[in-house]
């Protein structure tokens, strides 16, 4: 149970790094959180206009997650999963920013390509044709968060199952404005603005 605990507390470490908050700002940008849809996520960050720093946000809130379940693996046995838990909480209900964090949808590719690449391949091709497909980002996000769970099931990972089930439920929860806008026809396309 050690390492499940420092597992988890290194995992909400990593996860609650806010990139795109920290790029944004050192970039010259403001608060990304005055902008937008108020989220810290690469979605808000591009609506800044800047295309480098919104890929740079997206690889490294991913990253975060890869990295926290990667580094259980190899140092913490047995610590995986919280691991991935803490990274997925950490950035969504980060301590420094109040608990006020992003909506989760980069680290939880990163989280499921360190549980299980052919989970992580999974979420990753519904996430990027959803987006090809809709140019919503919020919808590719939703329909790979969906798929997340199913994955599991699919490729007999029933372990991960109930804590991929939170998360997904969790998203969608972080997500009730983006799913009022889209059933309203209101929710912008990629890039475009929004208030
Ligand atoms: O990952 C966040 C995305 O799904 C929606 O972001 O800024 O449009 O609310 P945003």
């Amino acid at each position: 149970w050690l390492n499940t605990i420092i597992a988890l507390v290194l995992g909400y470490g990593l996860g609650s790094i806010p990139f795109g908050l920290l790029l944004t700002k050192a970039a010259g940008g403001g608060d990304i959180r005055s902008i937008g849809s108020g989220n810290i996520g690469a979605t808000n960050v591009l609506r800044t206009g800047r295309k480098g720093l919104a890929a740079l946000t997206l690889v490294l809130d991913l990253l975060k997650g890869f990295a926290a379940v990667w580094v259980a693996n190899h140092l913490l046995p047995g610590g995986e999963l919280a691991a991935a838990a803490g990274a997925f909480f950490g950035h969504l209900y980060p301590v420094w920013l109040k608990f006020r964090g992003g909506k989760g949808v980069a680290t939880y590719a990163g989280i499921m390509f360190g549980l299980f690449w052919q989970g992580g391949v999974v979420y990753a091709i519904t996430w990027i044709g959803a987006l090809l497909i809709f140019r919503i980002s919020s919808v590719g996000g939703l329909l790979a968060a969906l798929m997340a769970p199913i994955a599991a099931a699919y490729f007999d990972r029933y372990d991960l199952v109930p804590l991929l089930c939170a998360c997904t439920l969790i998203i969608f929860w972080k997500h009730q404005s983006n799913i009022r806008n889209l059933v309203n026809g209101t929710e912008p396309k990629i890039g475009k603005s929004k208030d």
